[in-house]
Order: C-alpha cells, then structure tokens, then sequence
C-alpha cells in the first residue's frame, strides 16, 4: 500500500490558542486511514500545545520549524533539537527555503542542523529546490544535488533511510504557481536515486510549493511524491481536513 505524509507548515502564524482553536475544528473531522501520517509544523511557541493536543497518536505528529546545532548553552533566541524533543516535535524541518534564502542559511549549515536533528532522536525533514534563475538556466538537478551533497554526505544508510527529503522549488513556494506533477516527479527521481545510491532503503521524498486543494489530487497521483508539505493551505483547518483527505489514484 502506498503511504502518504501530508506536512503542514504553518511558518509564523497561529499562537497557541489559535493552534488550540485549530486542532478542536481539525480533529473530529479527521478520519485516521491506514499508510496516511499528517504532521504540522507550528512556530516553537505553539509546539506544546500542538503535540498535546494530538495526545500521541502514531498517524499524528509535530515538528519543528528550524533548530540551532548547539544541544544547549548561551545562543540567545535559538532553540536546540533536544529541547524541541522534549516539547513533543517528533521532527523537524532542516533547510526550508525560508531559512536558507530570507535569513542566509548556508549549504554548511544545513548540515550541521541534520547532524543536530538525527542526534536528539528526531526526523529530519531536509528541503531543496532551486531559484527560479537556476531553474530557467537547467541548473535543477545541479541545485539539488549540491544541497543533498553539502547536508548529508557521510550521514550513514540507516539515519538515511529514516530520512525525509522535501522538494520545494522556490518560485513555487507561496507564490500560487505550483510544479508541474512531472517537473516534480523528474526532481524526485533524481533525489531517490541520490538516496538509494547511498544505501537509503525506502527515502520517502515530498513536494511542497503552491500545493492547495485544487490541485493536491493531480500532484499526488503522481507515484513518485510521498506526499506533501504545505505553508499557505495549511492554514485554515477546514480545508486542510479536506486536503488531508483527498483520494490518491
Ligand atoms: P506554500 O509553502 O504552500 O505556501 O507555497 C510551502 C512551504 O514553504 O513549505
């Protein structure tokens, strides 16, 4: 059976009580389905609230936005991977394009955060993508596989394999235009190549950028995306409950 990761990114938006208010529209409409896992991502404020409100079930889970390296010590404002663990993330995400193109997160970075994710016992989620300039000059792959290369070479097969690589082209992210199922699924391939040449079992890849409820069903029934990881359409939990829900051909 195929199985489905649907993330939500709700960047910087909905404090507690609104991830509160959320969860109480979001739960009772959601039906739990075999091989499907929904997790969000709050801001770290929200993150307690949201992990208790999902009360530990297997198909639910939440994570982290951003991580610093450091386990603990005098970083003023930053948050460690244990710390985030011992809120209740189960995850976090490593590398968004946010990080990386509007605060300056190097490619050296992203690696040292990986490093810190896997060690506090949590799953990675490592975004990639290109500029809309490196896409037009077929520098694609050539993007990717820098930012897979600079993040995880030498991270052994088995923290590979547990893995989650996010494809999320910037010139789609919150920007309405979404990739092409078949620009994403080329993207894919070559990212699961990548992993599996590594020894990487089952690398589950998802696609993110622009995904809403009008066009999830044609991106997932594209075999290659694993599922999903959503900013703007995650907001309004009506919606996600239905985009969460959508039949995979
Ligand atoms: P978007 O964001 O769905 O609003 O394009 C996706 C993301 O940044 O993860």
């Amino acid at each position: 059976m195929r199985s489905l990761l649907f993330a939500a990114n709700w960047k910087m938006h909905l404090a507690p009580a609104e991830a509160r208010a959320y969860l109480q529209q979001f739960l009772p409409r959601y039906t739990q389905r075999p091989g499907r896992e929904v997790w969000f991502f709050p801001t770290a404020l929200a993150l307690e609230t949201v992990a208790q409100a999902l009360g530990g079930r297997d198909d639910l889970g939440a994570g982290v936005q951003d991580i610093y390296w450091e386990p603990k010590g005098a970083f003023t404002g930053a948050i460690s991977a244990p710390l985030a663990a011992q809120t209740g993330a189960r995850a976090a995400l490593v590398g968004h394009s946010e990080r990386r193109h509007v605060f300056g997160e190097s490619d050296a970075e992203t690696r040292r955060k990986v490093a810190a994710v896997l060690d506090a016992g949590l799953t990675a989620v490592l975004c990639v993508g290109e500029k809309l300039g490196e896409r037009d000059g077929g520098q694609t792959l050539t993007v990717v596989t820098r930012q897979l290369t600079a993040a995880l070479d030498g991270v052994p097969a088995k923290a590979l394999g547990a893995l989650v690589v996010a494809y999320e082209p910037v010139w789609a992210i919150g920007t309405g235009r979404n990739a092409t199922p078949a620009d994403a699924a080329a993207v894919h391939r070559h990212i699961r190549s990548w992993l599996r040449e590594r020894g990487a079992a089952r690398p589950r890849v998802l696609y993110g950028g622009s995904v809403n409820l009008k066009n999830v069903a044609e991106l997932l029934a594209e075999p290659e995306l694993d599922g999903v990881l959503v900013g703007g359409a995650s907001l309004d939990p009506v919606a996600w409950t239905q985009l969460v829900q959508t039949e995979a051909t």
